[in-house]
């Protein structure tokens, strides 16, 4: 049995630094309903000359040196991001003439704040398949180009970023399982509903979003798809040393810890300085803690998605 294993992990936030005292200069809003609705205090904002791919190929090449993999040994490219840099080709295509190479498959997954979970599992079954030996997996956004900067009920909650791993196949786990889910009827609850249409802009491009049916519906996923990945493992919450769930908002994050029965300390939480990055959300929390030392070679974690879709997922994998 082949597996696949995180052998590097990497990230890039841009330095622009947002606070919620920035916000509350121009809207009718504060730092105090921020922080207390969110758990929000911070962040990072993308320069207009900073495409997805700009922060992927940061994220990507500090992983690369992690791992101690050459962007030439990669056989598989996969960007996780619902913020691409054109309509095509894709920000993974992109990516990779960045890195100076070519030849490997590169491609895209759109699962929104899920699409990390998603681009892992993906690759995790091509390295399984053998169709695959070295895979570059980003979630990279910049998600400040696809909000309404008047609108203080959605704007405050996101920020730009992107993290990377590098995936090598290798003789035991690694990635243990993953689970994956989608209910395409929940389209209505979160969306960007536009699109490009004979030069013109149809629908919006705003992100729309039921804050309330989010946070129900993120909770009530997140602890199902956490048990049902365990129970795929054959593990239990007490098998786990980190769980990692998509940076929605602190509140989030605490319910479903709560829900599960997981210890305080045990639950990775970077929301607070990074803001709600999407795809890019899981992996730049998982570097942030490996480049702290907090999470170590042989450390089991638990990574959950959840966005619009709705899609959410998991995936379990011991460092
Ligand atoms: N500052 C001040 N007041 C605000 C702000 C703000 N930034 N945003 C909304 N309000 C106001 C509303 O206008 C409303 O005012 P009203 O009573 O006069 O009408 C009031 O606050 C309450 O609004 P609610 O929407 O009921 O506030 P709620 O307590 O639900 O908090 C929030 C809103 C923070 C969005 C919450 O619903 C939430 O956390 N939802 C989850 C959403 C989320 O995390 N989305 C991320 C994307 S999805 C994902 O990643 C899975």
């Amino acid at each position: 049995m082949i597996y696949s294993r995180i052998a590097g992990t990497g990230s890039y936030l841009p330095p622009r630094v947002m606070t919620n005292d920035d916000f509350a200069a121009r809207l009718d809003t504060s730092d105090a309903w921020i922080r207390e609705r969110t758990g929000i205090r911070q962040r990072h904002i993308a320069d207009e000359s900073q495409a997805s791919s700009d922060l992927a190929l940061e994220a990507g090449r500090r992983a690369l040196q992690a791992a101690g993999v050459r962007a030439e040994e990669l056989d598989l490219i996969v960007v996780a991001t619902s913020t691409p840099d054109f309509i095509f080709p894709s920000t993974a295509c992109l990516l990779q003439a960045k890195l100076g190479v070519k030849g490997c498959a590169a491609f895209d997954v759109q699962a929104v704040c899920s699409g990390f979970v998603y681009a892992l599992a993906t690759a995790d079954s091509f390295m399984k398949n053998k169709m695959a030996k070295n895979a570059l997996v980003v979630g990279a956004e910049v998600f400040s180009r696809i909000l309404d900067w008047n609108d203080r009920s959605t704007c405050v909650l996101f920020g730009d970023g992107a993290g990377a791993v590098v995936l090598t196949a290798g003789a035991k786990p690694g990635i243990h399982c993953s689970v994956l889910h989608a209910d395409g009827s929940q389209v209505d609850m979160l969306s960007v509903p536009g699109n490009v249409c004979r030069g013109r802009i149809t629908g919006s491009p705003f992100l729309q979003m039921n804050g309330q049916g989010v946070f129900k519906y993120a909770v009530k996923v997140l602890d199902e798809v956490a048990r049902e990945t365990l129970a795929a493992a054959d593990m239990t919450l007490a098998d786990v040393d980190w769980l990692i769930p998509h940076q929605a908002n602190v509140r989030i994050l605490e319910a479903t810890a709560r829900r599960l029965g997981l210890a305080p300390e045990k639950l990775v939480v970077t929301v607070d300085h990074h803001g709600n990055t999407s795809a890019a959300s899981v992996p730049l929390a998982l570097d942030e803690f490996v480049r702290a030392g907090k999470i170590r070679s042989g450390h089991r974690v638990l990574m959950q998605g959840v966005g619009g879709g709705f899609t959410w997922g998991a995936t379990l994998a011991t460092l």
